[in-house]
C-alpha cells in the first residue's frame, strides 16, 4: 500500500455483501464503530481507518479552525488521501468500490460527505450521522443513483436544522438520492439512529452502479 492508515479490515462474508467504510468521530478510533457495523449489516465487510489529525491528542480526519469551522485546504487534501486509501484497499482486498457504503459519525460523517462531493468514485452510498456541510465544491459531482442517509438530531447543539437542510440540498443538487431521518436527540448517537439506518439499508439493493 502506498497510502497507509492505522485501520481494521474485515472481508465481506459473501461477494454480495457491502463493505462499510467506518469513519469515527473526534476522539474516536478504528474500533469505535465496529459494533455498529455488525448491527447494521451482519456479514458486511469493514474498512475502518483511524483519522490522522490529532487535536489535543484526539484523532480526527481533518483539521478545524473552530467548532464547525473547517480548514478547507486540509479537508480537501485529506479527502483525497482517504479516497486513495479506499481505492488501494479495494484493489488489494479485491472488492468493488461500488459496494462501499461510508458510515460516518460527526467528524467522520463530515469527511464522508467530502468524499461524496470530491471523490464519489470510491463510494457507492453513505450513511451520515450528525453531519454538517463539509465544503462546497467548485464543480458539483454527478452522483445520480448514489443513496445517502442523513441521520441528524433535532436538538443537536452543533448542527442546526438549517445546516442539515443545506447539506441535503447540496447532495440532491448533485443528483444523490437523499433521505433525511430526524432523531429526537442531540449530537450523540441513539438507538433510533440505528433503527433508521437499518431500515434505510434494507431498502438499498447494494448493486453495482
Ligand atoms: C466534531 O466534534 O467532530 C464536530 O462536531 C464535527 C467536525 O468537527 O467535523
Amino acid at each position: 500500500m502506498t497510502v497507509e492508515f492505522v485501520h481494521v479490515f474485515h472481508p465481506p462474508a459473501t461477494p454480495d455483501a457491502p463493505v462499510l467504510l467506518l469513519l469515527h468521530g473526534t476522539g474516536g478510533n478504528e474500533h469505535d464503530l465496529l459494533p455498529l457495523a455488525e448491527r447494521l449489516v451482519p456479514g458486511a465487510g469493514v474498512l475502518s481507518p483511524r483519522g490522522k489529525v490529532l487535536e489535543r491528542g484526539m484523532p480526527r480526519f481533518f483539521r478545524r479552525l473552530a467548532e464547525g469551522v473547517f480548514d478547507i485546504e486540509d479537508l480537501t487534501q485529506r479527502t483525497q488521501e482517504l479516497a486513495a486509501f479506499v481505492a488501494e484497499s479495494a484493489t488489494v482486498h479485491k472488492f468493488s468500490t461500488d459496494k462501499v457504503i461510508a458510515v460516518g459519525f460527526s467528524n467522520g460523517a463530515n469527511i464522508a460527505g467530502a468524499l461524496l462531493l470530491l471523490r464519489p468514485d470510491v463510494v457507492g452510498g453513505a450513511i451520515l450521522f450528525r453531519a454538517m456541510v463539509p465544503l462546497t465544491p467548485e464543480t458539483l459531482p454527478q452522483i445520480e443513483q448514489t443513496p445517502v442517509l442523513i441521520s441528524n438530531g433535532r436538538v443537536d447543539p452543533l448542527v442546526s436544522a438549517e445546516e442539515t437542510g443545506h447539506l441535503a440540498a447540496l447532495l440532491r443538487s448533485a443528483g444523490a438520492e437523499v433521505t433525511v431521518a430526524w432523531q429526537a436527540a442531540g449530537h450523540e448517537l441513539t438507538e433510533s439512529d440505528i433503527t433508521s439506518a437499518r431500515e434505510w439499508l434494507a431498502r438499498q439493493p447494494f448493486r453495482a452502479r
